[in-house]
Parts: C-alpha cells; structure tokens; sequence
C-alpha cells in the first residue's frame, strides 16, 4: 500500500477567523473499489458561519457533523442557549443550500442538565424548530452503551445514567440513503432457529406472529432492518486526540447510510476529522471539514492521513488488521457487513 503524501497542516494560530485551506491530496489508495474515487480533503479553518457561505449551492451530498454543545466547558469554548440556537440556525440554512436536492445532513446532539432533576430544552427548541424548518426525516439515536456513570446517578438524585444522543436527521422525506449499506444480517444458527420455529405465538397482549414469517420477510430484503438506535461504544479506541472526537463506528454508519458512491460529504465541526476519514473509508470522492480552531484542524490532517484509505471499516479493525477478520462484538459486529454476524438478530 502507497502511503499518504505528507499534509500541510494549516498554520497553528489559535482562533484566528483567517480562511486557511488544507488539501489532503489521497492518491495512492488501497485496491478497494469502495476507495478507488477518493481523491481529497479539503480542510477549511474559519468559522463555519462564514465558511458555509463560500460553498457553491447544490454541491454536497451529505452532511454528517457533532457540533459543540451550547454551556458545556469545553477546551474549545463555552457558548450560551441562545448563541447556540443563532449560530445552528445559520449552519442549518446553510447546509440545506448547499446539500443536492436529493442530500441530507445528521447533526447529532446530546442533552444536558440545567441542574440535576431540570433538563434543559435546547435539544428539542432545535429539533422542531429544524424539523418544521426543513424536514425530520427519521427520529434516530446513538446508544452509547459503555457511557459511565456520571454523578446524575448517585442515590441522591436517583437518575438514569444519560447513553443517548440524539440524531437530528433533516432532508427532505425521499432523500438518498441506503438501507442496503446497513442491514443487519442475522447469524445462520438464529435464522436457522427461526426458520425452526413456525408455530403461532400470541403475546400477553394478544398480539399474533410466526417468528417464520418474520424472517422470511427478513431473507426477502437481504438482511433485517435496522434500528434506529445504533449502538456504539464511547471510546472505541481510534480517536483522533480530540477532546470531544465522535467514536468512529457513528461516522461511519452514518456514512454508509446517507452517502451516496463517490458523494461529497461536508462536517461544519470538523474537530479531529473523524467523519471525514469516516467519509473517505466509506467512499466518498471529497470530504470538507470546517473547523476554528487550527489545532484541531492539524489532528484532522494528521488523522485523515493516517486513517482514511486504509480499509478501516470499525473501531477495532485497527488492532485486529485489514483483512475484516475483527473479532469484536456488539456494534461492528451488526453494522459491519465485512464482520460475520454472531449475535441474533430480530
Ligand atoms: C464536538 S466537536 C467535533 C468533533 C469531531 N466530530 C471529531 O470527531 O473530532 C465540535 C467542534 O466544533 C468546533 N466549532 C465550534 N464552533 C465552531 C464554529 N462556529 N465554526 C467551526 N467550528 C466550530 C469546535 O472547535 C470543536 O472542535
């Protein structure tokens, strides 16, 4: 495998607005058709605000990005409610300009407390200002199963541990996505199993089903519909070094999912470049990310280029090498159609 040409990360001059433009050229890629069109990142240090607008309309495919929460400390900043909503409404309108008619983007969200016991409402404010905006495709979520407990749920407060983000899916209602990309695909041991079972079973509500007719329906689609709560494990152990980095089996199911061969994907928030090395693995033919803080745009660099083109297709490929013979359970396991299926499907 050829590697990467060396990346000229932007000039490191912390929050700066000056608009610096870092091409990651990605020649040289693994023999994968799935990568065969990669050809370039395009890394844009500003704010987004003013960035979005340089973008010719009906460009992008996709948008896939984790914005920055509004009053949460963050090495990055702290931003008020409504500052919050001002700067998301204009990325918003932005990214519906600059998205092909047939485009989404997937902006995901994760509440947070006023105080223990007072949720704050932002989250929804966002989601029915953007749905009745523009379009709610589909309520989605990611389920952080290995999220840890945080003080919320000490005995005091006697609260939930908080392991679902919300995915704010907005396009319009016939946007491009693949369900193929991501159906889950039962083990041969549960269809077998199923296919075993033909008897009509009546549940305690009286609902009637042959577990048969289920997987028959199953086997006609080529796989079983997926949820539309992924799970995923925080901390996957691929991040790039920033401090608030998306696991990396999010981005990528999203861009299985909404990405069309060869599109261009664009991330607002670009932080360490995780959907965009996301975006490259999973065939993408351009990837912007817009991001203001240049420390952060040099971990993008560094990561795409350490990471995109390679064949990484999940948190744990990494460790277990190229060859999709990772051995790891729960999430790359269900998503992953280079991973073998063990756990059941429904
Ligand atoms: C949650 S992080 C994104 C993490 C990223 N998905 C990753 O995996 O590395 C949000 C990012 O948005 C950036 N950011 C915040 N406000 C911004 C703005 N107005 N324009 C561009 N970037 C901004 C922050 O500096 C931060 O890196």
């Amino acid at each position: 495998m050829q590697t990467l040409p060396a990346v000229t990360a932007p000039a490191s001059s912390h929050r700066t607005q000056a608009r610096t433009t870092t091409k990651v050229a990605a020649s040289g890629l693994v023999g994968d058709e799935r990568h065969a069109s990669a050809e370039s990142a395009i890394l844009i240090h500003g704010d987004c605000r003013t960035e979005l607008k340089k973008l010719a309309s009906a460009s992008v495919d996709a948008v896939i990005s984790d914005p920055i929460y509004p009053e949460v400390n963050r090495a990055y900043g702290r931003i008020s409610e409504a500052d919050w909503h001002l700067l998301m409404h204009d990325v918003v309108r932005e990214c519906r300009r600059v998205l092909k008619p047939t485009g989404s983007a997937v902006f995901i969200l994760q509440p947070n407390f006023d105080r223990m016991g007072k949720m704050r409402l932002w989250l929804w404010d966002f989601l029915l200002w953007a749905g009745r905006e523009w379009n709610l495709v589909q309520d989605a979520y990611w389920w952080a199963f290995t999220t840890a407990p945080t003080c919320a749920v000490r005995r005091e407060y006697g609260l939930m541990r908080q392991s679902v983000k919300t995915c704010i899916w907005l396009g319009s209602p016939d946007c491009y996505r693949s369900q193929n990309k991501v159906l889950w695909t039962p083990s041969d041991a549960h269809a077998a199993h199923n296919r075993s079972n033909r008897a009509l079973k009546i549940g305690p509500s009286g609902n009637r089903m042959r577990n048969d007719a289920i997987t028959k329906s199953s086997d006609e689609r080529g796989g079983t519909t997926p949820f539309n709560l992924l799970p995923a494990p925080t901390g996957s152990g691929t991040t790039s070094g920033h401090p608030a980095a998306t696991p990396y089996p999010v981005a990528s199911w999203w861009c299985r999912y909404i990405l069309p061969a060869s599109g261009v994907l664009l991330d607002p928030f670009a932080g360490g470049g995780t959907m965009l090395a996301a975006g490259l693995n999973e065939g993408a033919s351009k990837v912007i990310g817009i991001e203001k803080e240049a420390a952060y745009l040099e971990i993008a660099a560094r990561w795409i280029e350490q990471k995109a083109n390679k064949g990484l297709r999940c948190g744990r490929c990494e460790a277990q090498g190229q060859d999709g013979s990772c051995e790891s359970a729960s999430f790359q396991e269900s998503t992953n159609p280079r991973h073998p299926q063990r756990g059941s499907a429904p």
